[in-house]
């Protein structure tokens, strides 16, 4: 049987059509129409040149991607146009795309709130564009980091207005690689090493603080203020010794800490600054966006965070174009070499290296000047991503309406609650509304967190509570005879919110509709308790 092939140009009586496979062994063809209207906006239809053609240069025309049709191939002339495999790619990615579409609003629209649903404490926000920029990404195939995350960095390090965001497979290994890169030989006497120590505090998440210890160095924990969750300034100095190198801590649930007070102890002690940022990607300190303030910060991708792309975290350098070539070495293998995946010799004189005791001219792609890991995603997660930090002040904006919200349904109930609140000069774009229950309240936080989850509504601690009673802390062995961490004062106010606070979600997901039932069903509780 004469074939058709996909790509070709055919003619059924006076109308042109494109195959776009062929059936039942060849005798059936699917095709889609060529219009002639070659002003159509219709989002359906594809525009093509003369460039999209491979043989016999074609007259530009409109190719409608969803008028297909099946016909017998006995039915069909054919004419000697083909299209080129990238014009044809594109009527089947447009073809995607809209089904995409189609299927993301029937599948994945947010079904209206009936109590007794699971309310989320966080969870991705997201519609057909993100759907469809990860498949496309897909299709492109390119699946290591490549063009999606390039884009992703520039727009992530625009967005904050600092000079480059790295990205990597999460906000854990973020802080991993911003500590680690404090290390490198490269810093010179700024390097840090095994034994110095780092301010940081003891409420919070712990891969904060792991990295700390994870590089042989010893993490100096002062405390918090339950209220705001962030660091007792106070106690700045307190802990401060001649090891002091760094202070590295989050602005905890999306709240700013002092950065006034901090970045001037950094200054004024020449001290590294790393801000854990993954909670607070948005909000904003004197007008000025968290997460430009130290020399490097960090974000997470995973779902309940400002924005997703499932998986995923980024290291962002503020200023020294040193530190983002550290970093991305860490992140790939520990390699000297810089070129992009899939390039090679963008240095120049690739074979022309002498580095350590290797042999002059050594591959530098093959030259390693960092003890490193591989800690990349994949680009279909940056195509995500890319879609989401679109989304990003329309998600912002709901976390402060969402907060809002609960902050002033709770305000009613002082007499048994401490209610979270913003650092002075901030703008929080919030991860989560954390109340402490108060010492003397005639219910415990246990029992009031039972009756949230008993009504589907999810409650979270804050992370790890004092993180020097985890069993990961306490297990740890003296390094060279000195304690694996210290501790400044007491640590009431961590142990206060490990013992007292809880929060709730405030996330873009959420409607009016889930807060009215969550404050309800803190009324009712109360209630209950007389
Ligand atoms: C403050 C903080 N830092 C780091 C992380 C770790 O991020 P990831 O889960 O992407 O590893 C989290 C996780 O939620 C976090 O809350």
């Amino acid at each position: 049987m004469d074939s058709f092939s996909a790509g070709l140009v055919v003619r059924f009586g006076s109308q042109l059509a494109v195959v776009l496979d062929n059936l039942d062994a060849g005798r059936t063809l699917l095709v889609a129409l060529v219009e002639s209207d070659l002003s159509s906006q219709d989002p359906d239809t594809i525009t093509l040149g003369k460039d999209d053609f491979a043989s016999a240069p074609f007259q530009p025309c409109v190719i409608n991607t969803q008028k297909t049709l099946r016909l017998s191939s006995s039915e069909g002339a054919k004419t000697s146009s083909t299209l080129t495999s990238a014009a044809l790619g594109r009527i089947f990615r447009r073809r995607i795309e809209i089904d995409a579409r189609r299927f993301t609003q029937s599948v994945h629209s947010p079904m209206p709130f009936e109590p007794g649903d699971q309310v989320h404490y966080g969870s991705r926000v997201f519609d057909e564009k993100e759907v469809q920029a990860g498949i496309n990404s897909v299709l492109d195939f390119w699946l290591t980091l490549g063009p999606q995350g390039n884009a992703f960095q520039h727009e992530l390090a625009r967005y904050l207005g600092i000079r480059f965001s790295i990205l990597v497979n999460s906000g854990s290994s973020a802080n991993l690689l911003a500590f680690g890169a404090l290390t490198s030989p490269k810093l010179g006497e700024r390097r840090l090493r095994p034994g110095d120590e780092v301010i940081t505090v003891a409420a919070g998440f712990p891969t904060t603080v792991n990295p700390v210890i994870q590089y042989g160095c010893v993490p100096v924990f002062i405390d918090v203020d339950p209220l705001t969750g962030n660091a007792r300034v106070e106690q700045l100095e307190d802990a401060r010794t001649e090891r002091t190198r760094a202070v590295m801590m989050a602005h905890t649930l999306g709240n700013p800490f002092d950065l006034d007070a901090v970045t001037a102890f950094c200054k004024q002690h020449a001290l590294w600054l790393v801000e854990d940022n993954c909670d607070s990607l948005g909000s904003l300190y004197h007008g000025k966006l968290t997460g430009t303030f130290g020399d490097m910060s960090t974000q997470s991708f995973y779902p309940p965070h400002h924005i997703t792309m499932g998986e995923g975290g980024a290291v962002n350098v503020i200023r020294e174009a040193r530190l983002k070539l550290i970093v991305e070495s860490l992140r790939d293998w520990g390699r000297d070499c810089w070129c992009d995946p899939g390039k090679d010799n963008t240095c120049n004189k690739r074979f022309k290296w002498q580095l350590g005791q290797l042999p002059a001219g050594y591959d530098h792609k093959y030259i390693y000047s960092h003890l490193g890991y591989s800690m990349k995603p994949l680009d279909i997660q940056a195509a995500i991503g890319r879609e989401q930090l679109k989304k990003l002040p329309d998600f912002t904006a709901a976390r402060r309406r969402n907060w809002a919200r609960l902050a002033a349904g709770f305000k009613p109930f002082e007499e048994f609650f401490e209610l979270p609140e913003p650092t002075p000069g901030s703008e929080p774009s919030w991860f989560g509304f954390m109340p402490l229950v108060r010492p003397g309240a005639p219910f415990t936080r246990r029992e009031l967190v039972d009756f949230f989850e008993a009504r589907q509504i999810q409650t979270r601690m804050l992370f790890g509570g004092d993180l020097t009673r985890q069993p990961a802390y306490l297990d740890l062995e003296p390094v060279n005879g000195r304690p694996p961490f210290r501790v400044i004062g007491d640590l009431a106010g961590a142990d206060r919110i490990m013992n007292d606070a809880f929060f709730l979600g405030v996330y873009p997901g959420l409607t009016d509709t889930h807060l009215d039932y969550m404050l309800e069903t803190l009324t009712d509780f109360l209630e209950a308790r007389g």
